[in-house]
């Protein structure tokens, strides 16, 4: 499946716009009942994601930070701080805290970030049935339909773990990463903002996980160490735009935008 076709299906981020969005609050399918996450994110004021400008990453330096596990108690807070520095991310939702926060991913997509797939429980997909791995993958699509009314066109499998089974299920293209700071092993904020922004190189993808705290308090100041090296921090699917992506197909960086590194 190329990234063409994922667009019309629903990442608007990668068509340049987020106007394919639904209206917040038109939506009857969207579960009503906000959670306290979501009420601190809709106290606050959100820009518009149309003015946040989208970047031609085969002009500037790209690097796509990823956001996993959530949505959870950090992630109104990361929101935040990525509308605060313009940035742009993409979040592989685990599907049973997407069916107890559908605010937080709706609020996520709203603002212009893409919304993957992260399985439905987190067990590692590669020790499970095709019918297992089915049913985690289409429940946690059926939960983030719900919040968004879109589908999710990318799939990050737990630990990153994939085989035959795991490829051909998730029928969408695999986003794995290049740069893992294993943010879980790391408590001090100068530690978490060195691992990321001393490995990153122009067309990366970062794995960070919107579930811990130590990582959510780091990121004002690696958005602000990036921007200091002329990095714009942008979507999967804007990172990956103009390259094909295929179902079943395992991605890492975007080879294309080593350019100035
Ligand atoms: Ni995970």
């Amino acid at each position: 499946m190329a990234i063409a076709a994922g667009c019309a299906v629903a990442l608007a981020a990668c068509a340049g716009t987020p106007g394919a969005l639904p209206a917040v609050g038109s939506d009857a399918q969207v579960t009503p009942i906000p959670s306290q996450f979501g009420r601190r994110v809709q106290g606050q004021v959100m820009p518009a994601p149309a003015a946040v400008a989208d970047v031609d990453c085969h002009q500037v330096k790209c690097v796509a930070l990823t956001f996993d596990d959530g949505p959870g108690p950090q992630t109104a807070r990361l929101l935040s701080s990525l509308a605060r520095y313009g940035a742009r991310a993409t979040f592989f939702v685990v599907g049973q805290n997407a069916v107890t926060h559908p605010d937080l991913v709706r609020a996520e997509r709203f603002a212009g970030h893409d919304v993957g797939n992260h399985s439905w429980s987190h067990p590692d997909l590669t020790r499970l049935s095709p019918t297992a791995v089915a049913r985690q993958l289409t429940r946690t699509d059926d939960a983030i339909r719900r919040a968004t009314g879109e589908t999710a066109t990318l799939v990050r499998p737990p630990y990153g773990a994939v085989d035959t089974v795991v490829r051909r299920q998730a029928g969408r293209p695999v986003i794995l990463w290049d740069v893992d700071p294993q943010d879980w092993k790391l408590r001090d904020v100068a530690e978490v903002v060195s691992a990321v922004v001393d490995a990153v190189k122009p067309g990366d993808i970062v794995l960070l996980h919107d579930i811990r705290p130590s990582m959510v308090a780091a990121v004002p100041a690696i958005l602000r160490s990036l921007r200091e090296r002329g990095y714009h921090c942008v979507t999967v699917s804007r990172l990956m735009a103009g390259t094909p992506l295929l179902a079943g197909r395992s991605y890492r960086r975007n080879a294309a935008l080593r350019h100035g590194s």
